[in-house]
């Protein structure tokens, strides 16, 4: 990471926003789910554009700003845009967000994306909260020097996602009368799709949903210490697909299904320890 350009990125966002180190939890938007940011009420955002370290990303439906955003007596950031593997940029960029959330002083984060469904039980429309994971990229954010202000050079990385924080999300999404699975999800580069041959591959090395992010980012949360949970969209399926897999169909379902998920974001934060 080069440092001038993460310390400018810092300095915007402590000028753009208002006390952003007084808001202890982030949410990561995926394709089609940026209305997210409607979780609560918003009370300043600022461009990606000013945050060099992140640069502005060019696909279509991840909304471009970085907000915070109040709900019941908690602020939250809200990153309604998310950098790729697939893009051809630095995997310090991919993960320059979530490092510039840890310096914040975040100690949650909750990672939304959609996915495209491996798994017999995963329906278009469902919600899937991620159990595990696979990094099928074959990239790891860490590689290169350690900063150890960062976090250790060899984080442990055997459970991932927080399980106090899973349970709340089970119990919340019961008692909101939403069905949520769970599951492993494998990020792989992209920016394909998979073939039909890829899809059984993964499907039978253990994945229940592919996607193209958030596992480099839960591995740079982790490495900072930061409690994490991620929740897919499965927004087309592999094991009945309905025609070829296309970026309108994933944002479409995005827009549809999302509400759901907003729902249960809505009713998780306030719930959520600080
Ligand atoms: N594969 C990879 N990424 C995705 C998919 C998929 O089927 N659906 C949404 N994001």
């Amino acid at each position: 990471m080069n440092n001038t350009l993460f310390e400018q990125s810092l300095a915007a966002l402590r000028r753009g926003l208002p006390e952003p180190e007084t808001a202890d939890l982030a949410i990561v938007t995926g394709s089609g789910l940026s209305r997210l940011v409607e979780i609560g009420e918003d009370e300043e955002s600022i461009s990606f554009s000013e945050l060099p370290a992140v640069g502005q990303g060019a696909v279509a439906g991840h909304g471009g700003r970085w907000h915070i955003v109040r709900l019941g007596g908690r602020r939250a950031h809200v990153l309604r845009m998310r950098r790729h593997f697939y893009e051809g940029v630095a995997q310090s960029q991919v993960i320059a967000g979530v490092r510039l959330l840890a310096r914040l002083g975040v100690s949650r984060l909750i990672l939304t994306n959609a996915a495209g469904g491996l798994s017999p039980r995963l329906r278009v429309g469902d919600l899937m909260r991620v159990t595990d994971h696979i990094n099928g990229q074959h990239r790891n954010p860490l590689i290169g020097p350690n900063d150890e202000r960062n976090g250790p050079r060899f984080p442990d990385m055997s459970e991932p996602y927080d399980r106090e924080m899973g349970e709340l999300i089970d119990e919340t999404a019961r008692e909101q009368g939403i069905d949520l699975k769970r599951g492993v999800y494998v990020a792989l580069a992209g920016p394909t799709y998979e073939t039909r041959s890829e899809a059984r591959l993964w499907r039978t090395l253990g994945a229940d949903a592919v996607g193209m992010s958030t596992v480099p980012e839960v591995i740079a949360a982790r490495h900072a210490g930061m409690r994490v949970a991620a929740i897919s969209l499965i927004t087309n399926s592999h094991v009945r697909p309905q025609g070829p897999t296309t970026h309108e169909e994933v944002l479409e379902v995005g827009e549809r299904a999302g509400r759901r998920l907003l729902r249960l974001l809505q009713a998780l934060i306030p719930r959520l320890p600080p």
